[in-house]
């Protein structure tokens, strides 16, 4: 057997990861951070850099923008209500002094407005340096996207898909570019399924459907890592844990309620961080198809199950449903 030595505060770590509520709740970064002498994200600079993030209109991401803006970056923020989006990047340029925020409007539960997102992105930027996929949802009753499928679904795994490949030219001209993917220590308790990814209407239930498409996005982030070259684009997801934004007070209020008071509930910037830190830091260029958690790589899986269900064959069989249900083809 290979004997791996690691030091005390590795040990450590990995005990707050095996058990999930230290590890999800405030006490994780709060531990990680002295732990490991986190540096400070004010530290980075992301002068000269794109940046393009979906979902800056609320919680981890509008906190993970405002960082992003006063670290310098060129920042677009992709959203779906012009109001709040004006609303949002003036009040980021006025508290960051960052002049260089725009926005791209579309609503990312529609094919035709991501393709036109991409379009518009493509056309005003020949290089993004990075792609962060934050927008997400659990919706407690079935939703569907225009075109039928669970809005979860369409909005989480289909969106996330087309953006990236309709973006590649633009992130292998920033030689890396990186591709970040906001999914959720939830995917832990959902195999990756396909014939279930989308659950009947007579078996719904928000929290499971949430997790399936979290799932199915942390092994497609896997799938782009043995696709594209990691000289041309780097690709990794991430989980915030839990955090208290206006999603989850929406999405699950009993959460909210009971972890909220005892302080347990992350605040956005902790939420935010490792978003951030891996916009910016030099180690997300060091590998590619990674899942991380405060700033530190971690398994796919807890329980024996998902691990047994996650086969080449559901592999092929998603990539292809994402290729035919988005039209995009890799080449
Ligand atoms: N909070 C947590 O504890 C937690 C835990 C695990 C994972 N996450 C993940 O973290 C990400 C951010 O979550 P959050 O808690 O910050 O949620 P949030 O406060 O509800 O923010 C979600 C963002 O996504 C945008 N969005 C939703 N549907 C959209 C659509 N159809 N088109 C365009 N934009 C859309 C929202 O836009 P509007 O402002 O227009 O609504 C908002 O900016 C999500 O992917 C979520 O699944 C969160």
């Amino acid at each position: 057997m290979e004997c791996v030595s690691l030091s005390p505060s590795a040990i450590l770590d990995k005990v707050i990861e095996a058990t999930v509520i230290p590890s999800f709740t405030s006490i994780g970064p709060g531990a990680r951070r002295r732990l490991f002498d986190w540096n400070e994200l004010e530290s980075y600079d992301l002068s000269g850099q794109t940046v393009v993030l979906t979902g800056g209109t609320s919680g981890i991401g509008e906190t993970g923008a405002e960082i992003i803006a006063s670290l310098g970056a060129n920042l677009v923020i992709v959203a779906r209500d012009q109001t709040k989006t004006d609303a949002t990047v003036d009040r980021i340029k006025a508290t960051t002094g960052n002049a260089n925020i725009s926005y791209v409007l579309g609503d990312l539960g529609k094919g035709d407005d991501v393709r036109s997102v991409a379009e518009q992105l493509g056309a005003r930027h020949d290089v993004i340096h990075t792609l962060i996929h934050n927008a997400g949802a659990l919706f407690p009753e079935r939703r569907r996207a225009e075109n039928g499928t669970d809005l979860a679904v369409e909005l989480m795994v289909a969106t996330p898909f087309l953006l990236t490949g309709l973006l590649l030219p633009q992130l292998k001209a920033a030689g890396p570019g990186r591709v970040l993917t906001m999914s959720s220590g939830g995917m832990y308790s959902q195999p990756l399924s396909v014939a279930g990814l989308e659950m009947t209407d007579e078996n719904y239930q928000g929290a499971a459907q949430y997790a399936l498409a979290k799932r199915a996005q942390v092994v497609l982030n896997e799938m782009w890592a043995q696709r594209v070259d990691k000289s041309d684009v780097v690709f990794h997801a991430l989980h915030p844990g839990w955090v208290d934004t206006p999603g989850v007070s929406e999405a699950l209020p009993g959460f909210s309620k009971v972890l909220g008071p005892l302080q347990l509930l992350r605040s956005p910037r902790e939420g935010a961080d490792t978003m951030v830190w891996l916009t910016a830091d030099q180690r997300a260029l060091e590998t590619s198809g990674e899942f991380w958690h405060d700033r530190e790589v971690r398994s796919t899986h807890k329980i024996p199950t998902t691990k047994g269900n996650d086969t080449p064959e559901r592999r092929k069989r998603l990539w292809e449903w994402c290729e035919e249900h988005t039209g995009f083809t890799l080449r």
